[in-house]
Protein backbone atom coordinates (compact mmCIF):
# COMPACT_ATOMS: atom_id res chain seq x y z
CA UNK A 1 0.00 0.00 0.00
CA UNK A 2 1.58 3.61 -0.98
CA UNK A 3 1.17 6.06 1.54
CA UNK A 4 0.62 9.73 0.94
CA UNK A 5 0.40 12.37 3.34
CA UNK A 6 0.39 16.14 3.80
CA UNK A 7 2.36 17.57 6.74
CA UNK A 8 0.13 19.25 9.75
CA UNK A 9 -0.02 23.02 10.02
CA UNK A 10 2.21 24.94 12.48
CA UNK A 11 -1.21 25.59 14.63
CA UNK A 12 -2.11 21.72 14.20
CA UNK A 13 -2.57 20.39 17.86
CA UNK A 14 -0.17 18.25 18.92
CA UNK A 15 -2.67 15.54 19.50
CA UNK A 16 -3.89 15.41 15.77
CA UNK A 17 -0.54 14.91 14.58
CA UNK A 18 -0.22 12.12 16.75
CA UNK A 19 -3.38 10.95 15.67
CA UNK A 20 -2.28 10.86 12.41
CA UNK A 21 0.73 9.12 12.92
CA UNK A 22 -0.84 6.03 14.89
CA UNK A 23 -3.03 6.10 11.69
CA UNK A 24 -0.55 6.20 9.26
CA UNK A 25 1.46 3.50 10.84
CA UNK A 26 -1.31 1.31 12.31
CA UNK A 27 -3.49 1.02 9.10
CA UNK A 28 -4.54 -2.21 7.47
CA UNK A 29 -6.85 -3.05 4.35
CA UNK A 30 -6.55 -7.03 3.89
CA UNK A 31 -10.28 -6.55 3.28
CA UNK A 32 -9.57 -4.24 0.27
CA UNK A 33 -12.39 -1.47 1.63
CA UNK A 34 -12.39 1.88 -0.22
CA UNK A 35 -13.50 5.26 1.40
CA UNK A 36 -13.09 8.46 2.44
CA UNK A 37 -13.36 9.62 6.36
CA UNK A 38 -13.39 13.17 7.97
CA UNK A 39 -12.56 13.77 11.29
CA UNK A 40 -13.96 16.86 12.54
CA UNK A 41 -12.25 18.23 16.07
CA UNK A 42 -13.13 21.29 17.47
CA UNK A 43 -10.63 23.24 19.50
CA UNK A 44 -11.31 25.97 21.40
CA UNK A 45 -11.47 28.45 18.96
CA UNK A 46 -11.40 26.31 15.65
CA UNK A 47 -12.27 22.98 14.23
CA UNK A 48 -9.30 21.06 12.80
CA UNK A 49 -9.51 18.58 10.01
CA UNK A 50 -8.15 15.66 9.75
CA UNK A 51 -9.00 13.40 6.27
CA UNK A 52 -8.22 9.85 5.97
CA UNK A 53 -8.95 8.35 2.20
CA UNK A 54 -8.06 4.58 1.17
CA UNK A 55 -7.91 1.88 -1.09
CA UNK A 56 -6.72 -1.20 -1.53
CA UNK A 57 -3.60 0.54 -3.12
CA UNK A 58 -3.41 3.69 -1.29
CA UNK A 59 -4.05 5.61 1.89
CA UNK A 60 -4.14 9.33 1.82
CA UNK A 61 -4.13 11.33 4.93
CA UNK A 62 -4.42 14.93 4.91
CA UNK A 63 -4.82 17.94 7.52
CA UNK A 64 -8.13 19.18 5.64
CA UNK A 65 -12.03 19.38 4.81
CA UNK A 66 -12.40 17.37 1.40
CA UNK A 67 -15.55 17.70 -0.67
CA UNK A 68 -16.68 14.29 -0.71
CA UNK A 69 -16.91 12.18 2.27
CA UNK A 70 -18.19 8.89 3.25
CA UNK A 71 -18.38 9.41 7.00
CA UNK A 72 -17.85 12.00 9.45
CA UNK A 73 -16.82 11.31 12.89
CA UNK A 74 -16.79 14.70 15.34
CA UNK A 75 -14.68 14.57 18.57
CA UNK A 76 -13.65 17.36 20.82
CA UNK A 77 -10.05 17.81 21.09
CA UNK A 78 -9.76 16.81 24.59
CA UNK A 79 -10.99 13.14 23.44
CA UNK A 80 -8.54 13.16 20.79
CA UNK A 81 -6.07 13.98 23.26
CA UNK A 82 -7.19 11.27 25.37
CA UNK A 83 -6.91 8.18 23.12
CA UNK A 84 -3.77 9.42 21.87
CA UNK A 85 -2.18 9.49 25.94
CA UNK A 86 -4.08 6.51 26.33
CA UNK A 87 -3.63 4.53 22.87
CA UNK A 88 -2.70 1.33 25.10
CA UNK A 89 -5.98 1.02 26.81
CA UNK A 90 -8.44 3.13 25.00
CA UNK A 91 -11.50 1.01 24.06
CA UNK A 92 -13.89 2.27 21.42
CA UNK A 93 -17.12 0.17 22.87
CA UNK A 94 -16.95 1.91 25.97
CA UNK A 95 -20.12 4.47 25.98
CA UNK A 96 -18.09 6.97 27.82
CA UNK A 97 -15.45 7.45 25.20
CA UNK A 98 -18.64 7.30 22.10
CA UNK A 99 -20.82 9.62 24.47
CA UNK A 100 -18.17 12.42 23.11
CA UNK A 101 -18.33 11.42 19.90
CA UNK A 102 -20.95 12.27 16.54
CA UNK A 103 -20.87 9.82 13.87
CA UNK A 104 -22.43 10.22 10.09
CA UNK A 105 -22.35 7.90 7.23
CA UNK A 106 -21.38 4.78 7.04
CA UNK A 107 -19.79 3.29 10.50
CA UNK A 108 -17.96 0.67 9.55
CA UNK A 109 -15.71 3.06 7.62
CA UNK A 110 -15.42 4.58 10.74
CA UNK A 111 -14.74 1.39 12.98
CA UNK A 112 -12.31 0.38 9.92
CA UNK A 113 -10.05 3.79 10.72
CA UNK A 114 -10.81 3.41 14.54
CA UNK A 115 -8.83 0.08 14.49
CA UNK A 116 -5.42 1.59 13.64
CA UNK A 117 -5.55 3.80 16.75
CA UNK A 118 -4.53 1.31 19.40
CA UNK A 119 -1.09 0.31 20.39
CA UNK A 120 -0.48 -2.62 22.87
CA UNK A 121 1.70 -2.46 26.22
CA UNK A 122 5.44 -4.02 25.67
CA UNK A 123 3.87 -6.61 28.36
CA UNK A 124 1.07 -7.31 26.77
CA UNK A 125 2.97 -7.99 23.26
CA UNK A 126 5.07 -10.06 24.79
CA UNK A 127 2.73 -12.14 26.36
CA UNK A 128 1.04 -13.05 23.46
CA UNK A 129 4.17 -13.81 21.86
CA UNK A 130 5.51 -16.04 24.79
CA UNK A 131 2.01 -17.85 24.47
CA UNK A 132 2.15 -18.09 20.73
CA UNK A 133 5.84 -19.92 20.84
CA UNK A 134 4.25 -22.67 23.24
CA UNK A 135 4.27 -25.77 21.94
CA UNK A 136 0.55 -26.70 22.64
CA UNK A 137 0.43 -30.77 22.70
CA UNK A 138 -1.83 -32.31 19.85
CA UNK A 139 -4.29 -33.46 21.68
CA UNK A 140 -5.52 -29.78 23.08
CA UNK A 141 -6.00 -28.84 19.29
CA UNK A 142 -8.90 -31.73 19.29
CA UNK A 143 -10.56 -31.59 22.79
CA UNK A 144 -11.38 -29.78 25.33
CA UNK A 145 -12.00 -31.48 28.41
CA UNK A 146 -14.93 -31.19 30.84
CA UNK A 147 -14.27 -31.77 34.34
CA UNK A 148 -16.60 -31.73 37.39
CA UNK A 149 -15.12 -29.59 40.03
CA UNK A 150 -11.39 -29.98 40.04
CA UNK A 151 -9.51 -28.70 42.43
CA UNK A 152 -7.48 -25.62 42.07
CA UNK A 153 -4.20 -26.83 41.93
CA UNK A 154 -5.76 -28.91 38.63
CA UNK A 155 -6.91 -25.48 36.87
CA UNK A 156 -3.42 -23.98 37.47
CA UNK A 157 -1.64 -27.31 35.80
CA UNK A 158 -4.17 -26.46 32.92
CA UNK A 159 -3.82 -23.03 32.62
CA UNK A 160 0.46 -23.70 32.62
CA UNK A 161 -0.19 -26.16 30.03
CA UNK A 162 -1.78 -24.10 28.00
CA UNK A 163 -4.86 -26.68 28.27
CA UNK A 164 -8.63 -25.18 28.26
CA UNK A 165 -10.81 -27.16 30.10
CA UNK A 166 -14.47 -26.45 31.07
CA UNK A 167 -15.81 -26.95 34.29
CA UNK A 168 -19.21 -28.33 34.70
CA UNK A 169 -19.77 -28.08 38.68
CA UNK A 170 -19.72 -25.02 40.10
CA UNK A 171 -20.49 -23.57 43.40
CA UNK A 172 -22.03 -20.73 43.49
CA UNK A 173 -23.74 -18.89 46.09
CA UNK A 174 -26.81 -18.38 43.28
CA UNK A 175 -26.67 -21.28 41.05
CA UNK A 176 -27.51 -20.26 37.32
CA UNK A 177 -31.15 -21.63 37.55
CA UNK A 178 -31.86 -19.00 39.49
CA UNK A 179 -31.41 -16.64 37.05
CA UNK A 180 -33.92 -14.85 34.03
CA UNK A 181 -33.95 -11.42 33.03
CA UNK A 182 -37.03 -11.08 35.80
CA UNK A 183 -35.01 -12.25 38.45
CA UNK A 184 -32.05 -9.76 37.41
CA UNK A 185 -34.56 -6.46 36.90
CA UNK A 186 -36.03 -7.69 40.18
CA UNK A 187 -32.53 -7.91 42.31
CA UNK A 188 -30.33 -5.12 40.22
CA UNK A 189 -32.49 -3.16 38.54
CA UNK A 190 -31.53 -0.20 39.82
CA UNK A 191 -27.19 -0.88 39.34
CA UNK A 192 -25.58 1.15 36.97
CA UNK A 193 -24.54 -0.76 34.36
CA UNK A 194 -22.44 1.64 32.10
CA UNK A 195 -22.24 5.39 30.84
CA UNK A 196 -24.59 5.79 27.64
CA UNK A 197 -23.22 9.48 27.42
CA UNK A 198 -21.91 12.02 29.63
CA UNK A 199 -24.97 12.94 31.55
CA UNK A 200 -26.85 9.31 31.26
CA UNK A 201 -26.11 6.03 33.24
CA UNK A 202 -28.04 3.69 32.05
CA UNK A 203 -29.14 1.17 34.97
CA UNK A 204 -29.53 -2.85 34.91
CA UNK A 205 -33.65 -2.68 34.02
CA UNK A 206 -33.11 -0.08 31.43
CA UNK A 207 -30.65 -2.26 29.67
CA UNK A 208 -33.25 -5.57 29.86
CA UNK A 209 -35.80 -3.40 27.99
CA UNK A 210 -33.47 -2.91 25.36
CA UNK A 211 -32.77 -6.89 25.68
CA UNK A 212 -36.47 -7.56 25.06
CA UNK A 213 -36.77 -5.30 21.97
CA UNK A 214 -33.49 -6.19 20.41
CA UNK A 215 -34.20 -6.99 16.97
CA UNK A 216 -32.47 -10.46 16.02
CA UNK A 217 -33.40 -10.41 12.57
CA UNK A 218 -30.65 -7.40 11.57
CA UNK A 219 -27.76 -8.83 10.49
CA UNK A 220 -26.48 -4.93 9.68
CA UNK A 221 -25.55 -4.91 13.76
CA UNK A 222 -22.01 -2.83 14.22
CA UNK A 223 -20.03 -3.61 17.18
CA UNK A 224 -19.96 -0.94 19.60
CA UNK A 225 -23.42 0.65 18.14
CA UNK A 226 -25.96 -1.42 17.46
CA UNK A 227 -25.82 -4.66 19.62
CA UNK A 228 -28.50 -5.26 22.52
CA UNK A 229 -25.24 -6.69 24.28
CA UNK A 230 -23.41 -5.19 27.70
CA UNK A 231 -20.21 -5.64 25.18
CA UNK A 232 -18.13 -6.43 28.28
CA UNK A 233 -18.20 -3.83 29.94
CA UNK A 234 -17.40 -3.79 33.92
CA UNK A 235 -19.56 -5.89 36.22
CA UNK A 236 -21.38 -3.51 38.36
CA UNK A 237 -19.67 -4.35 41.71
CA UNK A 238 -22.92 -5.43 44.17
CA UNK A 239 -23.15 -8.22 41.66
CA UNK A 240 -19.77 -9.71 42.43
CA UNK A 241 -21.19 -11.67 44.72
CA UNK A 242 -23.67 -13.46 42.77
CA UNK A 243 -21.75 -14.09 39.25
CA UNK A 244 -17.99 -15.29 40.72
CA UNK A 245 -17.10 -18.44 41.07
CA UNK A 246 -15.93 -19.75 44.56
CA UNK A 247 -12.60 -20.41 43.15
CA UNK A 248 -9.20 -18.97 44.49
CA UNK A 249 -10.28 -15.62 46.27
CA UNK A 250 -11.04 -12.54 44.98
CA UNK A 251 -7.77 -10.43 45.07
CA UNK A 252 -6.63 -13.33 42.53
CA UNK A 253 -9.27 -11.96 40.14
CA UNK A 254 -9.39 -8.55 37.83
CA UNK A 255 -11.78 -6.86 35.73
CA UNK A 256 -15.18 -8.92 35.70
CA UNK A 257 -16.94 -7.97 32.87
CA UNK A 258 -20.40 -9.19 31.90
CA UNK A 259 -21.88 -10.27 28.16
CA UNK A 260 -25.27 -9.98 28.57
CA UNK A 261 -28.04 -9.58 25.76
CA UNK A 262 -29.13 -10.53 22.48
CA UNK A 263 -27.40 -11.23 19.83
CA UNK A 264 -28.04 -12.68 16.00
CA UNK A 265 -26.51 -16.14 15.81
CA UNK A 266 -24.70 -15.47 12.61
CA UNK A 267 -23.06 -12.34 14.37
CA UNK A 268 -20.49 -12.58 16.26
CA UNK A 269 -21.34 -11.39 20.38
CA UNK A 270 -16.95 -11.19 19.87
CA UNK A 271 -15.30 -11.56 16.71
CA UNK A 272 -11.98 -13.25 17.17
CA UNK A 273 -9.64 -12.49 19.07
CA UNK A 274 -6.63 -13.44 22.14
CA UNK A 275 -5.91 -11.73 25.16
CA UNK A 276 -2.51 -11.55 27.01
CA UNK A 277 -4.22 -13.23 30.27
CA UNK A 278 -5.81 -16.00 31.45
CA UNK A 279 -9.21 -16.12 31.72
CA UNK A 280 -12.69 -17.17 32.53
CA UNK A 281 -15.89 -17.94 30.98
CA UNK A 282 -18.92 -18.04 33.18
CA UNK A 283 -21.93 -19.24 31.55
CA UNK A 284 -25.19 -18.53 33.36
CA UNK A 285 -28.26 -17.77 30.79
CA UNK A 286 -28.30 -19.14 27.49
CA UNK A 287 -26.04 -21.11 25.37
CA UNK A 288 -22.77 -19.33 23.95
CA UNK A 289 -20.64 -21.29 21.18
CA UNK A 290 -17.04 -20.16 21.05
CA UNK A 291 -14.97 -21.14 18.01
CA UNK A 292 -11.16 -21.64 19.53
CA UNK A 293 -7.49 -21.56 18.44
CA UNK A 294 -4.54 -22.73 20.32
CA UNK A 295 -2.13 -18.98 20.56
CA UNK A 296 0.14 -21.36 17.74
CA UNK A 297 -2.40 -21.09 14.63
CA UNK A 298 -1.49 -17.36 15.12
CA UNK A 299 0.19 -17.50 11.62
CA UNK A 300 -3.27 -18.62 10.32
CA UNK A 301 -5.39 -16.65 11.35
CA UNK A 302 -3.90 -12.91 10.68
CA UNK A 303 -4.06 -10.88 13.95
CA UNK A 304 -4.27 -7.08 13.48
CA UNK A 305 -1.02 -5.23 13.62
CA UNK A 306 -2.80 -2.51 15.73
CA UNK A 307 -4.12 -3.71 19.11
CA UNK A 308 -4.20 -2.87 22.38
CA UNK A 309 -5.97 -4.99 25.39
CA UNK A 310 -6.55 -7.71 22.80
CA UNK A 311 -5.15 -8.91 19.41
CA UNK A 312 -8.13 -9.04 16.74
CA UNK A 313 -8.38 -10.94 14.10
CA UNK A 314 -8.68 -10.67 10.04
CA UNK A 315 -10.35 -13.52 9.73
CA UNK A 316 -13.97 -14.17 10.13
CA UNK A 317 -14.37 -18.05 11.17
CA UNK A 318 -17.83 -17.52 10.35
CA UNK A 319 -17.71 -16.31 6.79
CA UNK A 320 -14.25 -17.58 5.73
CA UNK A 321 -12.67 -15.51 2.96
CA UNK A 322 -10.29 -17.97 1.74
CA UNK A 323 -8.99 -15.76 -1.14
CA UNK A 324 -8.25 -12.92 1.05
CA UNK A 325 -6.91 -15.13 4.23
CA UNK A 326 -5.42 -18.42 1.93
CA UNK A 327 -3.38 -19.49 5.45
CA UNK A 328 -6.93 -19.55 7.38
CA UNK A 329 -7.44 -23.57 6.09
CA UNK A 330 -4.70 -24.67 7.69
CA UNK A 331 -5.52 -23.54 11.29
CA UNK A 332 -7.03 -26.31 13.38
CA UNK A 333 -9.67 -24.74 15.66
CA UNK A 334 -12.34 -26.26 17.74
CA UNK A 335 -15.89 -25.91 18.13
CA UNK A 336 -17.50 -25.73 22.05
CA UNK A 337 -21.31 -25.34 23.30
CA UNK A 338 -20.64 -23.57 26.84
CA UNK A 339 -23.88 -24.51 28.86
CA UNK A 340 -25.41 -22.68 31.47
CA UNK A 341 -23.14 -23.29 35.03
CA UNK A 342 -20.58 -23.95 32.84
CA UNK A 343 -17.19 -22.13 33.43
CA UNK A 344 -14.54 -22.31 30.60
CA UNK A 345 -10.39 -21.58 31.59
CA UNK A 346 -9.05 -20.02 28.76
CA UNK A 347 -4.96 -19.73 29.13
CA UNK A 348 -3.79 -16.69 27.68
CA UNK A 349 -3.36 -16.54 23.98
CA UNK A 350 -5.99 -18.73 22.76
CA UNK A 351 -7.89 -17.08 20.28
CA UNK A 352 -11.78 -16.90 20.14
CA UNK A 353 -15.04 -15.80 18.69
CA UNK A 354 -18.07 -16.12 20.43
CA UNK A 355 -21.08 -17.05 19.04
CA UNK A 356 -24.84 -16.57 20.47
CA UNK A 357 -26.87 -19.63 20.48
CA UNK A 358 -29.81 -18.76 22.06
CA UNK A 359 -31.77 -15.06 23.32
CA UNK A 360 -30.88 -13.89 25.70
CA UNK A 361 -27.46 -15.18 26.86
CA UNK A 362 -25.69 -14.15 30.21
CA UNK A 363 -21.65 -14.45 30.90
CA UNK A 364 -19.25 -12.98 33.44
CA UNK A 365 -15.50 -13.17 32.78
CA UNK A 366 -12.83 -12.36 34.43
CA UNK A 367 -8.99 -12.75 34.26
CA UNK A 368 -6.15 -14.47 36.47
CA UNK A 369 -4.44 -12.01 38.12
CA UNK A 370 -0.37 -12.63 37.88
FE1 LIG B 1 -11.68 -12.65 25.01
Amino acid sequence: MTLAHTPPSKDCPAAITALADFIRHGFENPDAISGCVQFNIPGNRQAYPLAISFSPAKLTIQHDWLEHTDATLTLPLNTAEYIVNNITEVDFRDPEIMGTIDLDGHLDLINHVAKSLLRPTEDTRARLEQAEQLDTPAYALTDIPRVSNPPELDILESIAASQPMIITALDMRAPHHHWSLERLEADYGDVPLRVRSADQKETVAAFIQRVRSADLENDRIIEGHTKAYTEGCFLPEPMHKDFIPNHFTQDDYIEPQIWLGSVPVNVPASSLHHDPMDGFLYQIMGRKKLIMYAPNQAPYLYPMKAYNNYQPCWVKPEAPDYQRYPHYAKARGIEVVLNPGELLVQPAGWFHAVYCLDSPTFSVSYFLRH
